[in-house]
This record gives structure tokens, C-alpha cells and sequence, in this order.
């Protein structure tokens, strides 16, 4: 059961993404006992916010570990990957210690990132067959125009017994969250923008199943971070 489940609708994108950075600060320092663990996705909706989080915000990255929700299965330097859009948006502009960033690392057998990568989970979470998922204090997730979130695609159906599974993308392999670690999560934050998501987001909005990102339905808080081109066909907006 959500707790609160609120849509944000700012004038532009930059305002959007300003919102987004504060909202994110908020969330961490409200989690940061003694260490707060998010999960960042990729695409380019997030690289503004990502800028605002690291040049306009407070936050001791000491207490932060940020985790991939989702990695393209590209070579390491790959300008297709999250990680690196990440790190130039948001890493490089933070002092962050190197251990608390936790990428899904690039290996010639696409198994053994997903092994690795489902370690260092077990790990940071301590988990064990009684505690079988991370509970992370927030998860940020896009919103693809054909309704996909993290690399959930509607005519793939993920193992949802995995914390992670192996999709396959447009262009690429996908490694990805299940749903088994975004529907635990504290705080969820969609971040949309542009005219190009706007029936899309209506849809999602109203539930529509069909769609990857409207089956996400954590136990807390869910935000939907809109502009008013994204959200131009949702009422009141
Ligand atoms: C990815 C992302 C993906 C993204 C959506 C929205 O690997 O591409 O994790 O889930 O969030 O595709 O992408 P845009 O922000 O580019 O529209």
C-alpha cells in the first residue's frame, strides 16, 4: 500500500529538474542513519537534475552508496552507458568516496556482471533467505515514451523471484532491478519530461497495467516529477 503517492507538475524541465535535486537531498538527509542507499537510472531526462543535485545541494556523499537500477550491457567507456552518463552529470561533481558507488561492471559473460553485481547487494543489504530484498530509501526511475521504467519492457516479462534480470533493449542487452527490489523501495521519484510522454504518462497515471512503470507500487512514498508538457493531458494540469 502506498503511503503517499504525489504528482509534482513544474512550469519547465529545468524547473522539474531543479525540484527533482531538493526532493532527492530531502529524502537522503531524512535517510542518512547512518548511510542512505539510492538507485539512479539512465536516459538523458535525468542528466539536468543530476547536475542540480551535485552543484546545488548539501549532502554529506560520505553517508551515500548509489546503485544502478539499470546498466546497458555496453563496454565499460561505452557513451550508451548509464554509468557513464552518471559520472559525468553527477559523480564528477561530487566528493564521493569510490566504495560507495556501487555500477553494474562490465564482463565479457553478461552473467557473471549480473552475479557480481546481486553480490555487492547481498552485501550492502545483508541479505539472507529471511531478509530476501533491499529495502533502498529512494529509487529514481524515467519513463520510456512506450511506458518501460529501469529496463522493464512490456513485451518482456522480468523473473520477479531475482532481485535482478537480464532484459533485451532496443539496441542493447539490459541488466535490471525486478520489481522485487522497486516495489520494496522507500521513495520512489519518476522524473518526465516533454510533450513526447504526455499520452504516455496519462496512461501510467491511470494504472494502465499494460505498462511496465505503472506496475511499480512500492510500500511508501511515490512521486511522479512532471512538467506541464508531460503532463499536459493529465486533469488538473
Ligand atoms: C535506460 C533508463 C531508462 C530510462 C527511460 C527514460 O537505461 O535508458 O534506465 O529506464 O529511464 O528510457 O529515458 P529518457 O529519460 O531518455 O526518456
Amino acid at each position: 500500500m502506498v503511503n503517499k503517492r504525489e504528482i509534482i507538475v513544474k512550469n519547465d524541465h529545468e524547473q522539474t529538474s531543479t525540484f527533482g535535486a531538493f526532493l532527492i537531498e530531502k529524502i537522503i538527509k531524512q535517510n542518512q542513519n547512518p548511510t542512505a542507499n539510492i538507485a539512479l537510472s539512465g536516459g538523458s531526462t535525468p542528466k539536468l537534475m543530476f547536475e542540480k543535485l551535485a552543484k546545488l545541494t548539501k549532502l554529506d556523499w560520505e553517508n551515500v552508496n548509489i546503485f544502478l537500477v539499470d546498466e546497458r550491457y555496453v563496454c565499460t567507456d561505452s557513451k550508451n552507458s548509464n554509468f557513464n552518463m552518471i559520472k559525468k552529470h553527477l559523480l564528477n561533481n561530487i566528493d564521493i568516496p569510490s566504495e560507495n558507488i556501487k555500477n553494474i561492471k562490465y564482463a565479457d559473460d553478461i552473467d557473471e556482471s549480473v552475479g557480481k553485481y546481486k553480490s555487492m547487494l547481498i552485501e550492502q543489504f545483508s541479505l539472507t533467505p529471511e531478509k530476501p530484498y533491499p529495502v533502498f530509501d529512494l529509487i529514481h526511475l524515467g519513463i520510456g515514451a512506450d511506458g518501460h521504467t529501469a529496463s522493464i519492457f512490456e513485451s518482456q516479462k522480468v523473473n520477479n523471484n531475482k532481485l535482478i534480470d537480464i532484459t533485451k533493449g532496443e539496441k542493447f542487452k539490459r541488466i535490471t532491478f525486478t520489481y522485487k527490489i522497486l516495489n520494496h523501495a522507500k521513495n520512489i521519484v519518476f522524473l518526465a519530461s516533454g510533450s513526447e510522454k504526455k499520452e504516455i504518462i496519462k496512461k501510467i497515471l491511470e494504472k494502465d497495467k499494460r505498462y511496465p512503470a505503472a506496475n511499480v507500487e512500492n510500500d511508501g512514498n511515490i512521486y511522479f516529477l512532471l512538467d506541464k508538457k508531460s503532463a499536459a493531458l493529465v486533469e488538473n494540469n
